[in-house]
């Protein structure tokens, strides 16, 4: 990797790490989708801001790297809407609420006010306000259940351009399936998704914008299969997971089972969905 690249990540990556709940890793792998999407025409959006950390990196990143982008971030900053417990777990409504003017003014100090736009309220509301034009090279979908998944990637999918990236968090998430079901039955069954840090998947609905990509490697798990050969070329998502698994240490079974799966053997003990669960839930404080 291009260390020029590596320190444009690594100066906004400081810069936005107060402002969210994503691990570095999670951080990174969202870069590196910008990196293979940037040429495409198009905007970032990102449904489920919060504090607006990922938003105020890629606005950072849109600036340091010269595009004529911007990021559209979208929160109720009530929290989360009403849950359904069989498909979304532990999430529940009125979780992870933030204050839309607190978020303004941390935009405002990044100087990022005309980069960074945000549409506060529900989805179902915000986005029927959007300009008709626009679209999307790329999306990180951040809002835990399945409602607002599926709401997202209704209105992302039509306007997400050919090469376009979706990222969906809380992918590969045991305690709740609620985002891989939104994602399967809006996608298609026959995703492809590729494994990212942690709980993240991406996906590219309309092609891949990487011709060199390497050849689908793929593991299954939960029921589902993800093609794990981004992952395994990336040393410094292997590294940080390992560093990750010390910080977690009581957790740190699901992170044996995290590696091993990514090393190649995909027969996790049975306890290892309590467990996923318990660190969705501390990842969420
Ligand atoms: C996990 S947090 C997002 C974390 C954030 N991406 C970060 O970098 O820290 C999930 C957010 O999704 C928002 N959300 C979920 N469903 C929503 C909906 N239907 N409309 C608006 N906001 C929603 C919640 O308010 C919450 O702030």
């Amino acid at each position: 990797m291009n260390a020029e690249l590596d320190a444009v990540f690594e100066r906004n990556y400081a810069l936005a790490e107060p402002h969210t709940l994503l691990m570095k890793a999670q951080v990174r792998s969202v870069y590196d989708r910008l990196l293979e999407t940037r040429h495409l025409p198009g905007d970032c959006i990102e449904f489920g801001g919060f504090r607006g950390g990922l938003s105020f990196f890629l606005g950072l990143c849109i600036g340091d790297l010269g595009l004529a982008k911007r990021v559209i971030m979208l929160d109720s900053f009530q929290g989360l809407p009403q849950t359904e417990a069989a498909l979304d777990g532990p999430f529940e409504r009125g979780m992870m609420a933030s204050d839309l003017q607190s978020v303004q003014g941390a935009r405002a100090a990044l100087g990022l006010d005309d980069v960074v736009e945000i549409r506060a309220g529900w989805f179902e509301d915000t986005l029927r306000q959007m300009p008709p034009a626009a679209q999307f090279c790329l999306a990180h979908l951040d809002a835990d259940i399945y409602a607002s998944t599926k709401t997202a990637l209704r209105y992302l999918l039509p306007r997400l351009v050919p090469g376009g990236a979706v990222v969906l968090d809380d992918c590969l998430f045991f305690g709740a399936n609620g985002v891989l079901r939104a994602a399967r039955e809006e996608i298609g069954q026959e995703l492809h998704l590729h494994l990212g840090p942690k709980t993240q998947a991406f996906v590219f609905p309309k092609g891949d914008p990487r011709s060199d990509r390497r050849a689908p490697l793929w593991r299954t798990l939960g029921g589902q299969r993800y093609d794990v050969a981004e992952l395994l070329t990336r040393s410094d998502y292997l590294e940080l997971a390992t560093w990750e698994e010390a910080y977690y240490r009581e957790h740190a079974r699901w992170y044996a089972d995290y590696l091993r799966l990514l090393s190649g053997s995909p027969n996790l003990p049975p306890d290892s969905h309590r467990v996923a669960s318990a660190i969705g839930m501390v990842r969420k404080r």
